[in-house]
């Protein structure tokens, strides 16, 4: 691709015509390469009548291209159709318990993982919070503080849902491996933003999703587990797609695939397979460390434009501490997001915040026209 970000890739989402598009911290916008994948599927459906030796392909097609974006092995990739789905199987095989009963995780996690961790209490678990620091990070003072011998699990998110700030998370996999304690990583908010290896991070787990940054539709996420771990864990939560042999159809004992596939389920979700493969293809094409430098030129000049407008900035400013999601202090932010969508400015709130996130079909004029709407609204910021 020769053409600069996002010109090479603006004429692909239709929706681009009309819009600011700002909400890919929730859903990616529609390309056109995945209406063309949707169609494929009807049409697979429509010619083919039940062609599951090519459905069960293409969902293997997915587990391949999620272990190559994210540096990992096939054989340690889940196919989910949620992050609750991958991780609740996870805890479910990990089930802390005796000396190493307790589980630390951030105050940025979003509520599906604290809701998981919360519920292992059940089972005698014990939960320890971790506050922010006061540069809205995931304090690595306090980490250090929370991991101690009794700790089984470390859950952090790599950029907050809530207020796009990104954690130093080599450095806390650094802290709990020095404790001996393994890391889930919540990667939903940064992958297809944010380039992933998981060598490199050392990380143990990794959950995600396809239909933010990677651009594909809802249901299908990701479970990374790391080969070393899986021989030693037994997820009780499981399904006939999770067993050693699919196929064997044996209803008298459960033996679970050795690989990450036993933290699967049932059927795969195959019309948002063919999505999600369209969307990683795309996001492969243009390339996520293109992503990465063109956003964060973006963010730079929105930050620009918002202090000249005087709106509060709830995201932390240095460029390594935050993702692609800009939060801004709103006095009604539903009051905002409508004002906004008036404008052709599409959004979404947070905790009283407005949520502003950027991705590589994102232009200057994109900027440029945000903050000239937050001017106009300049009465629902909170100053
Ligand atoms: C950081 C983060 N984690 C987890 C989730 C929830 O994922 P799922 O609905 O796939 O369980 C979201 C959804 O927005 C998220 O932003």
């Amino acid at each position: 691709m020769t053409t600069a970000l996002p010109d090479s890739i603006r004429h692909r989402f239709p929706l681009l015509e009309q819009s600011v598009y700002l909400n890919s911290c929730s859903q990616g916008a529609l390309s056109v390469d995945v209406r063309q994948a949707y169609e494929q599927y009807l049409k697979d459906w429509d010619e083919k009548g039940a062609p599951w030796d090519l459905w069960v392909e293409r969902a293997e097609s997915a587990r391949g291209r999620v272990a190559r974006l994210l540096n990992a092995d096939p054989d340690e990739v889940a196919i989910t159709t949620s992050v609750s789905a991958g991780v609740s199987a996870l805890l479910s095989g990990l089930r802390p318990a005796g000396s190493r009963s307790k589980i630390v995780m951030s105050d940025f996690e979003f509520p599906t993982i604290g809701q998981i961790m919360h519920a292992q209490e059940l089972l005698g678990v014990k939960v320890e919070h971790v506050p922010a620091g006061p540069d809205v990070t995931v304090s690595l003072e306090r980490m250090a503080e929370a991991i101690d011998e009794e700790t089984a699990l470390v859950a952090i998110t790599h950029v907050c849902f809530r207020n796009g700030s990104k954690t130093d998370v080599k450095e806390v996999i650094r802290l709990a491996h020095e404790a001996g304690v393994p890391v889930l990583l919540d990667s939903f908010q940064a992958v297809g933003a944010v380039p992933i290896d998981v060598r490199d991070l050392d990380v143990d787990f990794l959950a995600g999703g396809i239909l933010k940054y990677l651009l594909g539709s809802a249901g299908l996420a990701f479970l990374y587990c790391r080969s070393d771990h899986l021989p030693n864990i037994t997820p009780t939560q499981t399904g006939w797609f999770a067993d050693e042999n699919i196929f064997d159809m044996d209803i008298s004992d459960y033996s679970p695939s050795p690989t990450a596939r036993k933290f699967e389920s049932g059927t795969p979700p195959i019309p948002n397979i063919y999505a999600g493969i369209a969307g990683m293809d795309l996001m492969h094409e243009v390339g996520i460390d293109r992503t990465e430098a063109h956003v964060a030129g973006l963010t730079v000049q929105l930050l620009e434009g918002l202090d000249r407008i005087g709106a509060t900035v709830v995201t932390p400013r240095d460029p390594e501490k935050r993702g692609p999601m800009i939060a801004v202090a709103t006095t009604d932010e539903w009051a905002m997001v409508n004002a906004l969508a008036e404008d052709g400015v599409l959004t979404n709130p947070r905790d009283g915040n407005l949520r502003l996130s950027w991705h590589c079909y994102n232009s200057a004029e994109d900027v440029e026209r945000t903050v000239s709407a937050l001017e106009r609204h300049g009465d629902l910021l909170a100053r």
